[in-house]
């Protein structure tokens, strides 16, 4: 189990504000895990195509505060989504800001926006004809996917690239995204019952593994 790995990890560096994350990973076990690890032949694309990923993964990030604002405007009468998601719109931007800035550092461009594949199959994956209130579940739910998956790749560029500047820029963003995900499974926890947000990501956990046999391996896509 990927997330269980990657929460040991950060125990294992002692990140007190990463304390609560893995405690709770450790006692939520059984809604946790991403069910396929990532291709090993990525990471040694991406690291080769690396003005590519810097590009993807700059406009993953502006997807990431588009999202929570979007969340925002569509449920403004849940107080505790909107005081949740105003700051990490504020922290997904800045990390495109820091995710641009690093590619300014090395003279690369900002090409252009790349169709998301991985995010639209997981788009065509939620059930039709919901409340609105399921809509939110599963919302949360995608939310919560992709920072896990996110988490997962950030963590293989931090341990495998050859550089260590990178090393340590990947690791800063595989934390954050660690964190986004507990927020988002928090936040689903609390509006739903918990056995609902359970089988309901155990779903999506299985909706996610079929993405990924779907999706070619590429190192221009952080998906
Ligand atoms: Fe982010
Ligand atoms: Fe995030």
């Amino acid at each position: 189990m990927l997330i269980i790995e990657l929460q040991r990890d950060l125990c294992q560096r002692n990140y007190s504000s990463l304390y609560y994350f893995c405690r709770m990973a450790t006692a939520e076990n059984s809604i946790l895990g991403l069910i396929l690890p990532t291709d090993p032949r990525w990471t040694d694309l991406a690291a080769v195509s690396l003005e590519e990923i810097l590009t993807d993964h700059a406009f993953c990030e502006q997807k990431a505060a588009t999202q929570c604002i979007s969340l925002i405007q569509g449920y403004p009468e849940k107080e505790d989504v909107v005081n949740a998601l105003a700051p990490i719109v504020t922290e997904e931007w800045g990390h495109f800001r820091m995710v641009w800035s690093e590619m300014k550092k090395r003279g690369f461009k900002l090409g252009k926006q790349r169709k998301d594949d991985y995010v639209n199959l997981l788009i065509q994956k939620v059930p039709k004809n919901l409340t609105r209130d399921e809509k939110l579940l599963h919302k949360l739910m995608i939310g919560a996917m992709i920072e896990a998956r996110s988490c997962e790749r950030f963590r293989l560029l931090s341990e495998n690239l050859a550089e260590k500047g990178l090393r340590d820029f990947y690791f800063k963003f595989m934390v954050s995204e660690a964190g986004h995900y507990r927020l988002f499974m928090d936040l689903a926890m609390k509006h739903f019952p918990e056995k609902l947000v359970r089988s309901t990501w155990e779903q999506w956990l299985k909706n996610e593994e079929e993405i990924l046999h779907q999706l070619v391996v590429r190192g221009d896509r952080m998906h």
